[in-house]
């Protein structure tokens, strides 16, 4: 198990496209942190599995002077703080980071990236030689630009892009991290990854289950012009191309081969 956890990471910082930056792994066992941030739940909800299902530590981010769970207020409250330059204090981190190889930090997407308490936390702590892997939750997406920020903001950090689902699919979670932990080898064994189909016109149906999956989502006002597909023993995955206000997104849908099962809209792609 430490074996492969050492193997994946090892892989991963291969990856990365800083081929300079220095890994603090511990060699016998990586220490592994979940740090995150979460204003009404989803994203804790996320933390807990990880924590669960890595035997991991794991701490929350804690915003001084919480924001207020009313969604108009905290948007509110974030346009003023925008407006002053200002960011959202936050309660010391007790954990010593310095003794963690892998830091899960998980955030709520907000105005398309990571949540401001975040940014507060980002911004003031060194994550140079450490291996950072993205969790999110979110109404349609962000976990791709969020981690693209993260990676900019901490150049020194190894940042791989984790997980993130969203909000209106809590009940997915448990099966989902277990996919993603074994796909990238933090835990042990098969994970599974869709691999598409070449995009192909729209069929009448794929038209219907766009409309089914997404068309109750009151932010999501794009058209689709093509789709790819995917599928496995339970499973059928469909990875959307539409327009929305003349950008092109992707945008996944899925949907159980079980009886009665309705298409689910997993993620824009953002
Ligand atoms: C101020 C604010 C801004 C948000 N911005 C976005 C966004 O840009 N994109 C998105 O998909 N969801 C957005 N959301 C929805 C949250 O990401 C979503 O509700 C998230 O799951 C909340 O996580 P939490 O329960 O851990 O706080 C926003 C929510 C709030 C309160």
């Amino acid at each position: 198990m430490k074996r492969t956890i050492l193997l994946a990471i090892a892989a991963l910082a291969m990856l990365s496209c800083n081929t300079d930056k220095k890994q603090s792994i511990n060699e016998e066992s990586p220490k592994m942190l979940v740090l995150y941030y979460s204003q009404t739940g989803a994203t804790r909800t996320v933390a807990n599995e990880l924590q669960a299902q890595l035997g991991a530590d794991i701490e929350e981010i804690v915003a001084t002077q919480p924001y207020d769970g009313d969604f108009q207020a905290t948007i509110q409250r974030c346009q003023q703080e925008k407006a002053e330059g200002i960011l959202p204090e936050i309660k010391p981190i007790e954990a010593d980071l310095s003794q963690y190889d892998v830091i899960f930090l998980g955030y709520p997407v907000w105005f398309g990236t990571y949540a401001p308490p975040v940014e507060t936390f980002i911004n003031s702590a060194d994550l140079s030689g450490k291996t950072i892997v993205t969790f999110c939750t979110f109404g349609s997406g962000g976990l791709k630009t969020s981690t693209a920020n993260l990676k900019a903001a901490q150049p020194d950090a190894n940042v791989i892009e984790g997980y993130g689902v969203r909000n209106a699919r809590m009940a997915a979670v448990p099966t989902e991290v277990e996919n993603f932990l074994k796909l990238n080898k933090y835990i042990e064994g098969e994970g599974f990854v869709p691999e598409y189909s070449e995009a192909a016109e729209l069929t009448d149906a794929d038209k219907e289950r766009y409309e089914a999956a997404c068309g109750d989502y009151p932010m999501l006002h794009a058209t689709p012009t093509a789709v790819a597909t995917a599928e496995n023993d339970d499973t059928c995955y469909y990875l959307y191309t539409a327009e929305e206000n003349g950008q092109t997104l992707q945008v996944k849908v899925q949907q159980s081969k079980a009886e009665g099962s309705t298409p689910e809209f997993t993620e824009v792609i953002r």
